[in-house]
């Protein structure tokens, strides 16, 4: 066969240029150009010379919605994410740092499916054989019929997809599928996009509902093209911290449900859990101390409740640190300017640092009050104070603006016995006039940061 023509594609974007480049003239990321070698096309090129007969389209009323059926994938919180379970030629993405427990969580749910009755096949590129028998000894399921595969070549595994007919199979990971039809490395752009485009297409040919595993670069981002999220028909991310039993499995694009949900697992010694109440979860044992602010956040349709934890004390340095995690970091120096400015506390010369408990990273910006209110209290209280729960945006100016949702936020945190929350007026009055319950539950009002702060304790 002649060798290809090669040409050079963004990672990024997928733009196409005669030679290497150091910066993309398309999208402006840099170092993401890299070689791949097209396939000379068998048949005649020019566009249009092609005779193919033409199709009859279908009427959208006779398209049957409930064609698909979906699959149990016997984790609750999985199909939860799913949107009710797999669907059959549903292709989905599955990505995660390493040690984030991919591999683990994929197993557990093949290894419930062939007990439920549902062939299955799992490809192994990256464990053997026997290191998949000691993980499912570890999950219970050393005496599965589940049937495995230790293969890396593409064809090789369409082949036997082709061939085995399992209505589930999982590739372990894409990144160690490798081609023989393309030149360069497995891993490489090329290389993991050609084999996703032949699994792609038997998965959709035979009805196969197809789960990637999919590594993570050191910046979260899914090694690998940025088409192969366009490729599949949904992307899950699944995260968490190494050192924290808690792993949150959520959609980032899903063609068959909403990207609107989340699930919530605990890594324990048998593999992983399901937290079908998530709520309090993430919050450390005991009573609210100095420095802490609890807020619920939303997951999805879910409300949990967060710790919020700071630190301040006074700096040597002449820049002072801030320390994020869980938080956003730019979110972080933005409150304590506020709080500087319109609250008065002389936080400049002070390092911060600010931790939400139990490794959960919060983007809800109603987060906000909480991470002041954990400040204030850092800076004020000393170590005796008592921590207290809050909810709010704040803005440049020093206000704390009205959040989405709050009565779902007030109803949680009732649900979990508090009895003090501050919050915006106006999810206060919007609240009230609800008729919404409080059993115990005081709602303080606060228009600003200044007014948050002097109401935090008594
Ligand atoms: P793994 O599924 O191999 O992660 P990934 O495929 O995302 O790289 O998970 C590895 C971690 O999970 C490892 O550090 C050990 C831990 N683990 C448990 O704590 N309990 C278990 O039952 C299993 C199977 C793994
Ligand atoms: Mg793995």
């Amino acid at each position: 066969m002649p060798r290809g023509k090669s040409s050079f594609i963004c990672r990024e974007c997928g733009h196409a240029s005669p030679g290497w480049l150091g910066r993309c003239p398309e999208c402006g990321s840099w170092n993401t150009i890299v070689e791949e070698i097209t396939k000379p096309s068998a048949g005649p090129s020019r566009a249009g010379a092609v005779a193919v007969a033409a199709p009859a389209p279908i009427r959208l009323v006779d398209v049957d919605a409930g064609a698909h059926s979906r699959i149990d994938t016997t984790l609750g919180e999985l199909n939860r994410v799913l949107g009710g379970g797999l669907v059959a030629g549903g292709v989905v993405l599955l990505g995660g740092e390493p040690g984030v427990g991919k591999s683990t969580l994929l197993l557990q749910a093949l290894l419930g499916m062939e007990r439920a009755g549902v062939p299955t096949l799992l490809v192994s590129g990256e464990e053997s054989a026997p290191q998949v028998k000691l993980r499912s000894r570890r999950l219970g399921g050393e005496a599965s019929e589940l049937r495995l595969l230790t293969e890396t070549q593409t064809e090789v595994v369409v082949a036997c997809l082709e061939n085995l007919r399992p209505a589930v199979c999982v590739v372990d990971s894409v990144q160690t599928l490798w081609s023989a039809e393309i030149s360069s490395a497995p891993g490489s752009v090329a290389q993991i996009r050609e084999a996703t485009g032949q699994l792609l297409r038997v998965a959709k040919s035979k009805g196969l509902a197809l789960l990637l595993v999919g590594h993570v670069t050191k910046d979260g981002e899914l090694a690998g093209p940025r088409v192969l999220e366009h490729m599949v028909d949904a992307v899950l991310s699944f995260e968490g911290e190494r050192a924290q039993p808690f792993r949150i499995l959520r959609a980032v694009k899903n063609r068959f449900g909403s990207t609107n949900e989340v699930g919530v697992f605990q890594m324990a010694e048998s593999g992983l859990e399901e937290v079908p109440d998530p709520s309090s979860v993430f919050m450390e044992e005991g009573e609210l101390r100095s420095g802490s602010a609890v807020v619920p956040v939303l997951e999805g349709s879910r409300c949990l409740l967060a710790e919020v934890q700071a630190l301040v004390a006074p700096s040597s340095l002449a820049m002072p640190q801030r320390v994020a995690r869980g938080v956003d970091r730019n979110r972080l120096a933005m409150i304590v300017a506020v709080l500087s400015r319109r609250a008065r506390i002389p936080l400049p010369k002070c390092d911060i640092f600010v931790n939400v408990a139990g490794g959960l990273v919060i983007e809800d910006p109603a987060a906000d009050l909480a991470v002041a209110l954990a400040i204030a209290s850092a800076w004020q209280d000393g170590p005796t104070g008592k921590g207290v729960a809050g909810f709010g945006e704040i803005s440049l100016t020093g206000k704390v603006r009205y959040v989405m949702q709050g009565e779902k936020r007030i109803q949680e945190l009732t649900r979990r016995g508090f009895q003090k929350v501050l919050l915006p007026a106006r999810n206060g009055e919007e609240y009230r006039a609800s008729g919404g319950i409080l059993s115990g539950l005081t709602l303080v009002a606060v228009t600003d940061i200044g007014e948050a702060v002097k109401n935090r304790s008594g």
